[in-house]
């Protein structure tokens, strides 16, 4: 979970517990400069943040490095790589040169995605390549930050997670029989088992982990989680992320709450999903020319997780929140969520 929310100390605490403890590369350049007083890139934050999670007594831990952060994509997925990383989960736009990046033998590259054509469109790019992937991620419409479908397929019964998995656990066994880890809306033990039963190998979770001690969410963030109902969780998308993707958000975070009333100026400063322009360099960003259908999501969410407290926080959660009723330990969730 970015921007900072799953950071070493949420990934190396999940792993403790015997689950897989995963970064997210976003923002993390600034977010591990600002902890070090001292600049670093990309490459050198992915590195120090997955040794750091090693060295907390994390077993297994990953990293998130998703495609629409384009500008740092490549150094964030060698960084990781290079510090050892047990995986790369990559999705939000479809991770299609993820194999060629860099050598990556001992670290397993999962795809994201939220369909069985997306999967096939996958496994075919990375055939090519001669990799297929170690796992792959089936993200439902009920997950939390970017969503892998248009705004009026979200409630589609079609795409519920239990309908969208057969097809993608039979795309798995064309492609060599890979694991399918589950995600979105997955809350407790009988949820996980449910999926279990139903075929899938694994199960992702974000939300749950959101209001942990462990989480790098700011206190407001934790709160907000806590308080959010059903009515206070909705789908940004115009205004919305400059990804052009939906974006789940809980309503009243300060920085949405201005967004709709567009009173941000159009601003990108931070340039992390900046796209290339025909010249070939890293200059556009929606939110950079246009504030009626996009905003800076970057600044929020950064914000949201303490790094620059002067800017209004952005929450994105999951439909889950609204089920979470207290700021817990992760030792304390994964016993819940083993019985
Ligand atoms: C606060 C938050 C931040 C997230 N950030 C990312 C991210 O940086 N990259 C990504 O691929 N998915 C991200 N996600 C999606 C999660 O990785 C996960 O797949 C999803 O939230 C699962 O659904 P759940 O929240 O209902 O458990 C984020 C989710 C949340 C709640």
């Amino acid at each position: 979970m970015g921007v900072g929310i799953s950071l070493f100390p949420l990934a190396s605490a999940v792993a403790r517990e015997g689950g897989l403890g995963i970064i997210s590369s976003a923002g993390l350049d600034r977010i591990v400069s600002k902890r070090n007083g001292k600049r670093v890139n990309s490459y050198e934050a992915a590195y120090e943040e997955i040794s750091f999670a090693r060295e907390a007594g994390g077993q297994h831990v990953g990293m998130n490095v998703m495609v629409a952060l384009a500008r740092d994509y490549q150094e964030s997925v060698k960084g990781a790589i290079d510090a050892g990383a047990d995986v790369i989960i990559s999705g939000a736009g479809l991770p299609l040169s993820l194999p060629l990046i860099h050598p990556a033998k001992d670290t397993a590259l999962i795809p994201i995605v939220s369909s069985a054509r997306a999967l096939e469109i996958v496994c075919r790019k990375w055939e090519k390549a001669g990799r297929r992937p170690d796992a792959a991620v089936l993200e439902g419409p009920l997950a939390g930050g970017h969503l892998g479908f248009r705004i009026d397929e979200l409630d589609m019964g079609a795409n519920r997670l239990e309908n969208l998995l057969p097809a993608v656990m039979d795309v798995a066994r064309e492609h060599g029989d890979f694991p399918i880890i589950v995600a979105g809306g997955i809350y407790s033990h009988s949820d996980i088992a449910r999926f279990l039963q139903m075929g899938a190998n694994g199960v992702q979770m974000g939300t749950r982990f959101l209001a942990t001690v462990e989480s790098g969410a700011s206190h407001e963030y934790k709160q907000a989680v806590v308080d959010a109902k059903e009515e206070d969780i909705t789908v940004a998308q115009s205004p919305g992320s400059p990804c052009g993707l939906p974006f789940r958000v809980i309503k009243h975070s300060p920085m949405f709450v201005s967004a709709l009333k567009r009173l941000r100026a159009p601003k990108c400063d931070k340039g992390y999903v900046l796209q290339k322009d025909p010249s070939g360099n890293f200059s556009k960003c929606a939110a950079k020319q246009d504030n009626a259908d996009y905003f800076c999501i970057c600044n929020g969410l950064l914000s949201s997780s303490g790094y620059d407290p002067a800017e209004e926080p952005l929450f994105t959660a999951g439909t889950n929140a609204s089920r979470v009723d207290r700021i817990l330990s992760v030792h304390d969730l994964m016993e819940e969520l083993k019985h």
